[in-house]
């Protein structure tokens, strides 16, 4: 069965390299991928309260008969807990729903800097990192002014940054900020997501060469470079071609030309103006 290797984190839990992403899947419609995507090898999952899925995902890692030890579950608050308070209140609502008594990641989702309150949200992971409620904490959304400022206030980085980020959207910036940090980068629509990547040239060459489809070179993209990559499909041969991507090695000349692609996609959600 396809696994994905683990990467360690700052914390001293290690994350799946491949998760499976959960966005828009309804909770019916997240147990029964979940429960099938664990059941092909899977491990990590990412949710978020906002998707309103979290009680699907912990009925699908239950249905696949999975230990819990085994999975690694990620969710993310939205900004209405964003104080030391609201962040425990975050984390005993998404337990509820998941079923759980940890998460392995918990992240806020977006810094919403107009509210101004994302330090007073780190400082509550913190504090249920310290409490043992979660093993791994995060951010999401975060640019690199964002990230030292929560450092800056309380000397801790997060664990992981999740980001879009994708051939078209290549962020150099942010991954040399996460790397000089000791940051893992997790790329959320990987594969872009209604965008035509998967037809660029660059990427049909690379996956005819090694004889994969264009989503498995775009994720071998990823995690030859030591990214995180978090591909949703609800669909069983899709699910299983996205977990599957260890077994050969883009070359240089294919990475570059891939790279290449940076910027030519759909303008992204800013940070700094967006978010929930
Ligand atoms: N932190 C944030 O703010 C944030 C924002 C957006 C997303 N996310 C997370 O990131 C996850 C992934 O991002 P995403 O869903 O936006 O985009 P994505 O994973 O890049 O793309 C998903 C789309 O690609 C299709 N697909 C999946 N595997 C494929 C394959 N092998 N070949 C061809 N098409 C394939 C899926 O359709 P089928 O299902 O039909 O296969 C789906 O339409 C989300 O589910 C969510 O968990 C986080």
């Amino acid at each position: 069965m396809a696994t994905a290797p683990r990467i360690p984190l700052a914390s001293g839990n290690s994350i799946p390299q491949i998760g499976l992403g959960t966005w828009p899947l309804d909770d019916a419609g997240a147990a029964d991928v979940v429960s099938l995507a664990f059941g092909l090898g899977y491990r990590h999952v990412d949710t978020a309260e906002n998707y309103g899925n979290e009680a699907g995902v912990g009925e699908g890692i239950r249905r696949s008969g999975v230990p819990r030890e085994e999975a690694f579950v990620a969710t993310k608050f939205n900004r209405r807990w964003h104080s030391v308070d609201g962040v425990r209140s975050a984390w005993e609502n998404s337990v509820r729903r998941l079923g759980l008594e940890y998460l392995d990641l918990f992240l806020v989702h977006w810094p919403n800097p107009d509210q101004d309150t994302y330090v007073q949200a780190w400082e509550g992971l913190i504090t249920l990192r310290e409490e043992g409620k979660v093993r791994s904490i995060g951010v999401s959304n975060f640019t690199p002014a964002h990230l030292d400022r929560i450092i800056d206030a309380t000397g801790v980085a997060p664990d992981v940054d999740q980001i879009q980020l994708s051939p078209y959207w290549v962020q150099a910036g942010p991954r040399a900020a996460h790397r000089e940090r000791g940051i893992v980068t997790e790329a959320y629509t990987p594969i872009g997501r209604g965008t035509d990547l998967l037809a660029a040239p660059a990427v049909v060459a690379a996956a005819e060469a090694h004889g994969v489809t264009p989503a498995q070179a775009v994720l071998r993209w990823h995690t030859q470079q030591g990214l995180v990559a978090i591909p949703k499909s609800s669909d069983p041969r899709r699910l299983a071609q996205n977990l599957d991507v260890f077994g050969f090695d883009l070359t240089e000349a294919e990475i570059a030309a891939i790279d290449a692609l940076d910027g030519s996609g759909p303008e992204q959600a800013d940070p700094d103006a967006f978010g929930h």
